[in-house]
Order: C-alpha cells, then structure tokens, then sequence
C-alpha cells in the first residue's frame, strides 16, 4: 500500500468522520456487509478520482471490503479533506491527493493511480477517463470499464462515444434514479447554502438569488433558496425547463437582466460563460457569486478579472473584485464547486451521498460481472429499485405493494366505463 497525503498524522481526526458517516450510509454498510460475504473484487484493482472526503474514503472502504485493492485521488484540487485522506491511507487504501492541489499535482495523483493499473475506474468528471485515453492508452487494455458519477462526466463521455474516441464501456451512475433525483437535487440544493452561508455568515431571507439553470441541481438550489426566504429568479436556455420554473412560482428571465437583481448569484448548468463581460458592470454592489457546476467555467473569471481594478482576498474561500466605479463583487471558491471547494463546503450529507456510492459500488459490480461492449450505459431499474428499497428499509418505511387484482387491471384495456 503507497500514499502521498498531507499529513498522514491527521488518521486519527479523519477516522472519527469516517465513523460518523458510516452512522449515515445504512445502505452502503449493508452491501459492504454483502461485500464482505461474496468478495465480488477479489484480485480486481479499483482506481477512483471523486472528490477526497470521509463518504468517499467510505466508498473505498466498501469496495476493499469486497476485496479490491482501491488507490483513490480527488476529483478538484480543492475539495480534498486532509484528515479523511490520511484515515484512508492509515486504513489500507492508495490515497493520492491534498487540498489545493496545483494543477500539475492534480494531473501527478490521478497518474499514480493509474499507476496502480485498474481495472475499473470510478470517476467523477471524466478526467481520469479522459487521461487514460489520452495519455495512458497502455492501460486501454486492462481496463474493464469505468463508472462515471456526475453530469458533466456523462455529457463528455458520450461525447467521445459520438466521436468513436472511447474505448471501453461506462456506467452512467449519474442517470440513476436514486442518484440524480436525490444527490444533484436535495444534495446540491442543501450543500450549496451549507457552504455560502458557513463561509459569508449572511443572511439568505429577504435576499433575491438568481439560479442559472434550473436542472436537477438548479432546482435544488432554487428550492432551498426559497425555503431560507429568498425572492428566487430562474435563468434557463431550455423553454420546458424555463415553463416549469415559472410555474414552480419562480420568477425566469434573461441572465443580462437577472444579474441587475442577485444579491446572490449561482450557476449550476454544466456549461461555459453563463456569466461573463458586461454581465459583471450591471451587478449590484455586494453581489455575492458561486458556482455549483462541475467545472470552474460557468463564472468567467478572466472577464472578472480584467475589468476589476483591486483584487483582495478577504478569506480563504472569498474574493473581493473591485469595480472601477466603486462597487465590490465577491467570488466564492475561485468559482469553483462552492459546496465541495468552499471552506466550509462538505459536500452533500452522507444520507444523500448513501445512495450514490451503493449505486457506484453495485455498478463497479456489474461491470465486472458483464460483457459490455464500448459505450455510455444507463444503470439498470432493478438496481435503482433494490437502491430504494433498502434506503427506506434503512428509513423504517413501509410501502403498499400491488394486490393481483390491481396488478391485472393496470395490465389489461377492457375496463373502460
Ligand atoms: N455541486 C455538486 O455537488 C454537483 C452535483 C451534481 C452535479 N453537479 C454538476 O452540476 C452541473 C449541472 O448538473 P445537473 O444534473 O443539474 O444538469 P442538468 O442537465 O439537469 O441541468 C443543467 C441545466 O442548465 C441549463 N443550461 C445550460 N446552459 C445554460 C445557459 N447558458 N443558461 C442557463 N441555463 C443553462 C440546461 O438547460 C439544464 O436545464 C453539472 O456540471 C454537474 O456535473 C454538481
């Protein structure tokens, strides 16, 4: 077993959050359990690149306990945690990665566990999968299959599909059921605020917030906008997404004429330059940005950047963009993913990221259990479901199921009035 963590002194701090997570996560402790009997990964070598924080150490748990050697690296150069990392080397995982990473550190971890030669990958983001196909294409043929756990990941790989560059086959965990219906909605939506409101200390009542993007996460994002009592503005490129907004009880309007009334602004779409030039002269004074997307792209911060006469970095995590009329925009997280690079950003709670990684660790199983020829895959129903059921399983609820009768009558036509 190798590392190259921060201090590997901090074990001690890092396991007590792992152990307050594992409290959290019934159901990946209940297929680790299962792991634990079967021994699916046995001689199999697993390398992730996800975000370094105690549920995912805790994912690695799972699978060593299934019977994989894991080597894990972060996913962002800012949202490792330092004591997880150290727990996770001290507990037998390979554990590359510290917080604030340069880049070249970034790309340095994701090769030494590439050097680990996987067989499966569990990414989040694509870059590991898109290093392999780039850089490392000696490993093309051992590798089984990847895992790929978030949007952006997904629309870059089935980019690559569509352009005939990917080699072996994915898993789109993040088109599960059980993961985006609950980790980018109420997962995003919860962990956004934790971190702005950990790391400005503002109030979010009687505040207007302007949402870029009103997909899964946006619409988490809105929502818990809303619930803290905020006047929500939806900006949207989709007319179907921008009409369910609306009659959310939003209010949608261009992102030029939005941005004259955020008092705090947070792009979630995915893609480039949501906000960018003059977008930036028309902001009030005090406007508060932060972006919960994938990649540091959505806010351009070179535009931020040439038109401002004084940067200041207040905190860690806030920086103070001085306007040469007077006004003051604030960036948070360096526009990076606020609620994982955020100083107070601790991702999504574990009860959330729970059902995630039991739909990575089933899938990282059925990968290596089936055949599949290159390509993007959805996760099967069946998983999502026995997911589910084991969630409220773990949650004490009960559900009715399907009387005969009821079972003939939704199959069958002959029952008009
Ligand atoms: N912060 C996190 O923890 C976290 C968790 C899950 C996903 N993500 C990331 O968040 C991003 C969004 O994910 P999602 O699952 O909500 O995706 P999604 O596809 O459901 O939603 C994205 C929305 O953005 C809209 N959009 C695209 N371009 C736009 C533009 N120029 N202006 C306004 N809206 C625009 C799209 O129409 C769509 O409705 C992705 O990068 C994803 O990887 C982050």
């Amino acid at each position: 077993m190798t590392y190259h963590v921060k201090d590997i002194t901090l074990a001690p701090q890092g396991k007590k959050k792992i152990e307050w997570v594992q409290r959290h996560m019934p159901v990946l402790e209940y297929i680790k359990k299962q792991f634990i009997k079967e021994k699916p990964f046995e001689g199999i070598t697993i390398g992730s690149c996800l975000h370094l924080e105690p549920k995912t150490i805790n994912l690695g748990l799972t699978l060593q306990a299934g019977g994989a050697e894991v080597a894990m690296t972060g996913c962002n150069p800012l949202s490792t945690q330092d004591d997880a990392t150290a727990a996770g080397a001290d507990l037998g995982l390979n554990m590359y990665g510290w917080r604030e990473q340069t880049t070249e550190e970034y790309y340095q971890t994701i090769n030494q566990v590439l050097d680990h030669k996987p067989d499966i990958i569990i990414d989040d983001g694509a870059d590991m999968i898109f290093l392999v196909h780039r850089e490392r294409r000696e490993l093309l043929g051992k590798i089984k299959g990847a895992c790929e756990e978030t949007t952006t990941g997904i629309h870059r790989l089935k980019a690559m599909h569509k352009d005939k560059a990917l080699e072996f086959p994915v898993m789109a965990v993040n088109d599960a059921y059980t993961k985006y219906l609950f980790d980018n909605r109420y997962g995003t939506g919860q962990s956004t605020f934790d971190s702005i409101m950990g790391s400005t200390n503002m109030l979010i009542a009687g505040k207007t917030v302007v949402v870029c993007g009103y997909g899964w996460c946006g619409r988490g994002i809105a929502m818990r906008a809303q619930g803290l009592g905020a006047n929500v503005i939806i900006t949207e490129i989709d007319p179907i997404r921008a009409l369910e907004a609306r009659m959310d009880g939003y209010r949608v309007m261009k992102v030029s004429k939005a941005v004259k009334h955020a008092d705090i602004l947070i792009t979630a779409t995915g893609n480039v330059d949501i906000v960018s030039g003059d977008d930036f002269q028309y902001m009030k004074d005090g406007c508060v940005m932060a972006n919960s997307g994938h990649f540091n792209v959505e806010i351009n911060q070179e535009d931020l950047e040439g038109m401002s006469t004084n940067i200041n970095n207040l905190k860690p995590d806030i920086d103070e963009y001085v306007m040469p009329d007077g006004r003051k925009l604030y960036l948070l997280a360096e526009g990076r993913l606020v609620n994982l690079a955020g100083e107070r950003g601790q991702g999504h709670p574990a009860e959330i990221m729970d059902l995630s990684f039991a739909m990575q660790a089933l899938s990282a199983k059925y990968l290596l259990e089936n055949d599949l020829e290159v390509g993007v895959y959805k996760t099967l129903d069946e998983t999502d479901r026995y997911v589910a059921e084991l969630k409220l399983q773990a949650m004490g609820i009960e559900i009715d199921e399907l009387t005969p009768q009821q079972e003939e009558y939704l199959e069958g036509w002959e029952h008009g009035t």
